[in-house]
């Protein structure tokens, strides 16, 4: 479910090789690796997948998905946005988590789609998670960067954010910005800002390559695995779930837009802060990756 598993194995083999090539190549070079009101999950959310393994609990107040051998489980929102900053507090898998994939992300659908991933791949007891990221347009990834995060997720909530406008996607944790994907169609790099796109979730088993590239298997005895979310806002441009995007176009060419989130970007102590999480935290990061791209690195990376 949620995002293709195949192209994650394709993935997974790429960093493989690209690892392999960087430990033997005599050349080293380093490879980095809306509205404010508290919301309810019962009128922004539906439970698409899992079979009652995703649950809306607390009044509206807290969800969580779950994983056994038999199953995982996923949500979607029931709006779809175009442009805004969404925020939303996850609690990850803890324990042995190994083989177990968070998926939270911004899609729109069909073959040129565009896409805005977090993923948080599990580890065993004791190890970190890899937050994995990635920005597709037009139906084109490839632009994964991971992370190791600077706390434990799976001990309490943390807030993980998406800024979303015409000229920059922002990720955020807990408010330090980590990844800033800019708008560079200029340079004929596409940006995603003309479809709609869902909030999803899911909680499922990748373990044929997610921990420490498929070495490491889930651990069934420990099942049921589950996350939880609570603290969705979205202040965002919503286009209700039959996806017409005008009345959002309209906002984006409105002069008088008064949205915070829709010129925000990172000013300097943003930028100072998102090069410390580079710096010390950045774990892979395609735009480095010369041995994966023999026919030059992507456009992005070298104005990014
Ligand atoms: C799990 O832990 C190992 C050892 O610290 C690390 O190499 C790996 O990147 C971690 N994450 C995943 C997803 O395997």
């Amino acid at each position: 479910m949620a995002l293709r598993p195949s192209l994650h194995k394709q993935f997974a083999l790429l960093v493989a090789a690209s690892v392999l090539a960087f430990c033997c190549s005599a050349a080293g070079r380093s490879v980095g690796l809306a509205p404010a009101s508290p919301s309810s999950f019962n009128n922004d959310f539906d439970i698409t997948w899992g079979d009652g393994r995703g649950k809306i609990l607390n009044n509206g107040q807290l969800l969580s998905l779950s994983l056994d051998k038999t199953s995982g489980s996923g949500f979607q929102s029931k709006n779809q946005y175009l442009f805004g900053n969404i925020d939303m507090q996850l609690k990850l898998v803890p324990g042995n988590s190994a083989g177990t994939v968070t998926a939270y992300y911004l899609s729109s659908q069909g073959p040129t789609h565009d896409e805005i991933d977090f993923e948080f791949l599990g580890n065993v007891s004791g190890q970190p998670y890899t937050l994995h990221t990635n920005v597709f347009s037009q139906g084109k990834g490839n632009r994964e960067q991971q992370f190791r995060l600077w706390f434990d997720p799976t001990k309490d909530f943390h807030t993980y954010s998406i800024l979303w406008n015409p000229s920059h996607i922002v990720f955020y944790v807990d408010g330090t910005p980590i990844r800033d994907f800019r708008n560079n169609e200029a340079r004929g790099v596409p940006f995603p800002k003309a479809q709609p796109m869902r909030i999803y979730s899911s909680l499922w088993n990748a373990d044929d390559w997610a921990t420490q590239g498929g070495r490491i298997k889930t651990d069934w005895t420990q099942a049921p695995f589950t996350a939880s979310y609570r603290g969705f806002k979205a202040d965002a441009c919503a286009v209700g779930s039959t996806g017409s995007s005008s009345k959002c176009a309209a906002l984006q060419t409105t002069a008088g837009n008064t949205n915070w989130w829709i010129r925000q970007e990172l000013d300097a102590t943003g930028q100072e802060r998102m090069r410390w999480v580079q710096r010390n935290h950045m774990i892979y990061n395609y735009c480095t990756d010369v041995n994966r791209f023999p026919q030059g690195l992507p456009t992005e990376c070298s104005v990014a």
